[in-house]
């Protein structure tokens, strides 16, 4: 590791519960591998088929401007009539694990705990695992992926109600786990950093709600995205404790949360202050929820710059809140150079009173540009945040639940050429040798690596035209799957690297 890499992940050492808990290096124990990642409304489409209920996204669709292609997960990849044509394919490409999410508004349509249960809703996903299990494909379940039911958000402001929201997703996971108790890898939600800042203060995704408005349910709209974070947080525990108490001792399986996060630099690694800041950066993104999690507290250091506009826990919340992952569902894609700022940081500043490079001072670049403005390959800042994390939280079971590139211009691109996307499958060589040694050199505790993604698929705000899957969809005529060059370099690479007995 390079010193400046040293210094900061030494910064993760004060919190770590007990710093003697690394465990020895290993060869990669990777058990479920070359998976492939899915969430509902990114492929599903069907919107109104067999009773399923609006979604915030729906509405949020239809907003003009909101989505760059004008688009909508209408159609998708149509990936909800064509569950066996998807699970030959994963097969065919040799991934023993699967994650997708269930769309809460197919299961309860108006969402709500006093609201009716939708049984097609139910039977569709109930066949989609067992068709699954059939196969040898091990099903990870996300409980949400963002789709929250817009009967909620409109009754009583989604998210960001404190005193419903929690309760209505405990009822919705204890319907799920009751239902499907063949799945025994449950995640609860996904990214909920982007639900909170996207969603509630840079209103680039559902509901599109944006900080420093006049009016906010919660009196001061820079509230919302911490509220939106905290209610989550003690959404998450509380599906927690029902998958334990009601569930876990009959069925077995485990339970946890995803969370995403960058990898950082310091700009400079020569001051100290940039170095502070590439570890603030971390804990602004990751520490957030982790931190409450193993820790049941927040950070220090955002509680030093949010104050009270970051909720406290009561005594019950915290109690449901710390403890509560039987492992870290880690996303990741890049990484950057992080630049201290001076000054008071505004109240929509959702950082940690920094910015963001791609180029650190000395003129070092984190690596090629993709389609994703945010997104470019850096493989040794995953070896780095796997460390990070592992130093922080005592080395936690990680799965990596998502990792996956988009590549600049790739939908410009012919077919044929589409299909031979190498910078995709330098991606996946690289990040999965660099996770490969965080286990094997660093002693990380990873059990499992699913790519983003198996299809091409809804990608939020960017529509269509950013392609982040192995498999290219034809949406415009057919909905045909065609495998990049990418989907069949997974299985050779897992098999070069995992432990055989
Ligand atoms: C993370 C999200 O979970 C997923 O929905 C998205 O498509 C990928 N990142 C790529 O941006």
């Amino acid at each position: 590791l390079l010193p400046e890499t040293r210094r900061w992940l030494a910064k993760g050492e004060g919190e770590t519960n007990d710093p003697g808990g690394r465990p020895s290096p290993s060869r990669l124990p990777v058990l479920e591998t070359n998976a492939n990642s899915f969430c509902s409304y990114q492929v599903e489409g069907s919107p109104e088929k067999d009773g399923r209920g609006p979604t915030i996204w729906d509405e949020f669709c239809k907003i003009p401007g909101k989505i760059a292609d004008g688009s909508s997960g209408a159609v998708a990849c149509d990936s909800y009539n064509r569950t066996a044509e998807d699970i030959s394919l994963i097969k065919s490409l040799g991934a023993n694990c699967y994650r997708f999410s269930l769309a809460w508004s197919r299961i309860i349509p108006l969402g709500g705990r006093n609201d009716p249960i939708n049984q097609a809703g139910i039977d569709h996903y109930v066949k989609f695992v067992d068709d699954l299990l059939e196969a040898g494909i091990t099903p990870f379940i996300t409980l949400l992926h963002w789709d929250v039911p817009d009967a909620l958000d409109k009754r009583y402001g989604g998210l960001l109600n404190r005193e419903e929201f929690p309760l209505d997703f405990e009822n919705y996971a204890r319907v799920v786990y009751k239902a499907i108790p063949k799945c025994k890898n449950w995640i609860t939600f996904n990214e909920p950093w982007c639900s909170s800042i996207l969603g509630y203060s840079v209103g680039a995704f559902a509901p599109g709600r944006t900080s420093n408005r006049d009016k906010s349910p919660v009196g001061d709209s820079s509230r919302e995205p911490w509220i939106v974070g905290h209610n989550l947080l003690v959404a998450h525990g509380r599906a927690v404790k029902v998958y334990r108490e009601e569930f876990k001792p009959t069925q077995g399986g485990q339970i946890g949360i995803t969370l995403n996060g960058d990898a950082t630099y310091p700009w400079d690694p020569e001051d100290p202050a940039d170095v502070e800041a590439a570890n603030r950066k971390i804990e602004f993104a990751i520490s957030w929820f982790a931190d409450p999690v193993y820790f049941g507290k927040y950070p220090d250091s955002m509680r030093k710059q949010l104050g009270d506009r970051l909720p406290e826990f009561t005594e019950e919340e915290r109690a449901l809140v710390q403890g509560s992952n039987d492992f870290y569902g880690m996303n990741h894609y890049t990484a950057n150079y992080v630049r201290h700022k001076t000054g008071t940081p505004p109240p929509e500043d959702y950082l940690g009173n920094l910015e963001t490079l791609f180029w650190s001072k000395s003129g070092e670049c984190i690596g090629p540009e993709t389609e994703s403005p945010w997104l470019r390959p850096n493989p040794q800042g995953f070896r780095n945040l796997i460390n990070w994390l592992s130093k922080r939280y005592n080395y936690p079971p990680i799965y990596v639940t998502e990792n996956g590139t988009s590549i600049l211009k790739e939908n410009d691109k012919p077919v044929e050429e589409i299909l031979e996307d190498t910078l995709r499958v330098e991606y996946f060589d690289t990040y999965v040798k660099a996770l490969a040694k965080a286990v094997s050199e660093d002693g990380c505790n990873v059990k499992g690596y699913m790519a983003w993604s198996l299809l091409d698929n809804f990608e939020w705000a960017e529509g269509y035209v950013t392609r982040f899957g192995v498999t290219y969809v034809d949406y415009e005529k057919d909905q045909k799957r065609f495998p990049k060059k990418s989907a069949q370099s997974l299985k050779p690479l897992f098999d070069s690297l995992i432990k055989k007995d």
